[in-house]
């Protein structure tokens, strides 16, 4: 893994850019003092009798299931979602089952009625296995989710409906523990001091993982690589810090918005994974004071080169207010060759070379296109992707979060305002012990509304 931040620094890109970026002592002492304790328990990753654990479970699922699904939101879905997509096949779930050789694989974290019920046309019920993914064990979107489709397979399967679900959540309360409890379902429960954002390296991550039979251990392996040299105290080695410093300082200088724009579809999902990391543990009304600060770095989601041609104009040309980290693979696990068909006139520049160069020569035009216009930007490049530099990257972009935390001087590990609107629905869908909530919800201003036949 390297870092190239020149583009970053006002040498390279003129004043617009960073002098230096600061590199505050305190806020790697703060988060490295508190590796293992409290919300950063995180930091401790699973042992090797933990993992053979969840292999041996998940071995025999991933040699017969037809498919696996994830039923679960945020981060209990999307750690586990972005790391298979990286490391599946790009159209795992439409190969032939000779060839994919694992199980389907559905992250369902969302409640659309009509993607509910496309999946459930899709996958063959009685021969998949859900995994219920919920930490708190009382989110609606997820527990509503559950009881479609445990009616399903009750009705399909009879009593052996429970061994078709997977329960992940804390042991010894909340809704899903009381449930799993009573219906003798498999439980792995998520540790006390890891937060969803950051549990993709314990069961809630490792089980759906080893389910479609991605290597558990060597993704491991790359977070422990990764968290070595986060914690690296030459800040100026420190990859995780750095990037930290770099978007922080950038943010003090009015960059309110970091986009993480991968060039590489396998990547995609890794920036949904980094802007939940980045935007749930850094926008924040309080410090950890208790000081009105109202902060946070906006994450944006962008893919190269597709958003070459939607949102570059804008980094390029738009107001001095973001960021663009790049990531890029230096060999990808196929190479396409462009042929250099003879009938063909006007393409010599693109004939006889492949898509790998192009895909790399585009993000090279792109950055130096930024750097010209004196718009910062930095590339984080992987050698490869595989199970180790993805659980590197994992950890690397945990690290950072964690770091950024630190340095914005906010609580990186709650999220007041997704309890709020979880509380809210609670209120709307009629839960009891809800009922003042829903009345300071239901306040309206028809006056405000326009009605159009
Ligand atoms: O990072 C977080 O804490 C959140 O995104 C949660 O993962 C999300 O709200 C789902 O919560 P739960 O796992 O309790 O269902």
């Amino acid at each position: 893994m390297e870092l190239d931040y020149a583009n970053m620094m006002s040498r390279c890109i003129g004043d617009k850019g960073l002098d230096m970026p600061k590199y505050p002592q305190s806020a790697f002492e703060t988060v490295v003092s508190g590796l293992g304790k409290g919300w950063q328990e995180w930091s401790v990753l699973p042992t090797q009798k933990e993992i053979d654990e969840i292999i041996s479970f998940c071995t025999p699922i991933c040699a017969s299931a037809d498919s696996v699904v994830v039923l679960g939101i945020g981060g209990s879905a999307l750690g586990a979602a972005a790391i298979a997509e990286a490391l599946l096949h790009l159209r795992h779930n439409e190969l032939a089952s000779e060839k994919r050789k694992a199980p389907k694989f559905y992250v369902e974290d969302n409640i659309d009625p009509e993607r509910m019920n496309a999946l459930l046309d899709v996958i063959d019920v009685g021969n998949s296995y859900f995994i219920v993914t919920t930490k708190s064990g009382e989110t609606s979107e997820t527990l509503s989710q559950f009881l479609i489709v445990y009616d399903i397979l009750t009705s399909r399967l009879g009593e052996r409906a429970k061994e078709h679900i997977i329960a992940i959540t804390t042991e010894g309360k909340g809704t899903l523990y009381n449930i799993a409890v009573k219906e003798g379902f498999k439980t792995f429960f998520v540790p006390s001091g890891v937060g969803g954002r950051f549990s993709v390296f314990s069961p809630v991550g490792l089980v759906p993982l080893a389910c479609v039979g991605i290597d558990i251990n060597a993704l491991i392996s790359g977070a422990k690589k990764g968290a070595e040299h986060s914690v690296c105290p030459e800040l100026r080695n420190n990859i995780a810090f750095t990037m930290a410093a770099l978007s922080i300082s950038a943010y003090w200088q009015g960059r309110n918005i970091n986009v993480m724009m991968p060039y590489a579809d396998s990547l995609k999902l890794m920036s949904d994974f980094f802007a939940q990391l980045w935007g749930e543990s850094l926008g924040k009304k309080e410090n950890t004071a208790g000081d009105i600060v109202n902060l946070g770095q906006t994450p944006v989601k962008a893919l190269g080169v597709t958003d070459q041609h939607s949102q570059i104009q804008l980094y390029t040309e738009g107001p001095y207010d973001k960021i663009v980290t790049f990531l890029k693979v230096k060999e990808f696990r196929s190479t396409r060759v462009i042929p250099a068909d003879k009938r063909i006139d006007g393409l010599d520049f693109l004939k006889g070379h492949t898509l790998n160069e192009l895909i790399g020569a585009e993000l090279e035009a792109t950055a130096f296109a930024l750097k010209k216009a004196g718009r910062m930007n930095m590339t984080l490049t992987l050698d490869r992707v595989d199970a180790e530099s993805i659980g590197e990257l994992v950890a690397v972009f945990m690290y950072e979060t964690a770091y950024a935390g630190a340095m914005l001087g906010v609580d990186t590990y709650n999220q007041p305002g997704v309890e709020e609107g979880k509380r809210a629905t609670f209120a709307v869908m009629g839960r009891q012990g809800y009922e003042d909530k829903l009345k300071e919800i239901k306040t309206t201003f028809d006056d405000y509304k326009i009605m159009r036949d």
